[in-house]
């Protein structure tokens, strides 16, 4: 799979939303806030449930495997403290938006 992956251009990425991303072997969620971006691994920590179909406005994604939340600024499940999601970086070239899925950025 290739490690960097262009994902669209800056201006398709609103402030303060999500969006998910099916790449070859992968799926991430990807936003923006303000000059602040955030890429996760959409794969529950839990089990195999993708929290992309949970996400919600205020930068948070729902399970729907068990009902357990994610905070999309920092990763952290609300409820359950020891669950953590993939993190990923996001690069930034020109107008453009890529992501480099080398590895777990939040080791
Ligand atoms: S699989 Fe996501 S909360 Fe259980």
């Amino acid at each position: 799979m290739e490690k960097v992956v262009r994902l669209g251009s800056i201006n398709e990425f609103l402030d303060g939303q999500f969006r998910q991303f099916e790449l070859s072997l992968l799926d991430v969620l990807v936003g923006r806030i303000g000059s602040q971006w955030y890429a996760w691994n959409a794969q529950c920590p839990h089990g195999a449930f993708n929290i992309g179909r949970g996400l919600t406005k205020s930068g948070k994604a729902v399970c729907p495997g068990h009902g357990l939340t994610f905070d999309l600024i920092n990763g952290n499940c609300i409820e359950e403290k020891y669950l953590r999601l993939t993190a990923y970086k996001i690069e930034t070239r020109g107008k453009d938006v890529f992501i480099d899925l080398s590895g777990d950025m939040s080791l």
